[in-house]
């Protein structure tokens, strides 16, 4: 696990681990209540069925989940959500690092995302580690009738 000493009011565990159908009811409901989260249950259960859901756990209860995919040596951050009530105390961070160290683990060297322009904590998150714009996608999420830009990033793992 990745040290956290660093960052306040962290609770003492937190943990990254496959997620399994026991946590799934809580991680469709956190899912249903983040507007910055497209994934449908349906999607949840694809991603849980092919190995690629994680549970995001704070003192052994399920606070968060991130969705990815890879393909050879590259993959795609598709989604990561913690519970409002822990937002902002560096459980995103480390959250992070821990799942750099573990796609390098498995030989991966590029993480690819997107995300809405207007999505500040999150770009904050992401480039604090290590992500770089690399283009835009103008007018690619539709939020309550406005347009919103989806910015691209990308994380060289070997430099991070
Ligand atoms: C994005 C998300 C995972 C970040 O998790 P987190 O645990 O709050 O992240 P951290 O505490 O590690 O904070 C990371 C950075 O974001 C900033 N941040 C966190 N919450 C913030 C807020 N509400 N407003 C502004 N900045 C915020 C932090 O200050 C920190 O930057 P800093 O260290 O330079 O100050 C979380 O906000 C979330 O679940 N959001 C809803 C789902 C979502 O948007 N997912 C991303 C879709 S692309």
């Amino acid at each position: 696990m990745a040290d956290h000493t660093k960052f306040k009011n962290l609770p003492s565990k937190i943990t990254l681990d496959l997620s399994t159908s026991n946590n799934l009811k809580v991680l469709e409901q956190l899912s249903a209540d983040t507007v910055d989260s497209t994934l449908t249950t349906k999607q949840l259960l694809k991603y849980l069925s092919n190995g690629l859901l994680l549970s995001i756990s704070a003192d052994r209860e399920a606070i968060g989940f991130l969705a990815y995919r890879y393909v050879l040596d590259e993959a795609e951050l598709d989604q990561i959500v913690i519970d409002k009530q822990f937002h902002n105390r560096g459980i995103g961070s480390v959250i992070i690092q821990t799942w750099h160290g573990l796609l390098k683990s498995r030989g991966i060297n590029k993480v690819f995302l997107d995300v809405r322009e207007t999505n500040t904590p999150a770009i904050k998150l992401y480039d604090k580690s290590g992500y770089k714009e690399i283009g835009r996608r103008k007018g690619y999420y539709l939020q309550n009738g406005l347009s919103i830009d989806a910015i691209l990033m990308v994380c060289d793992l070997g430099s991070v």
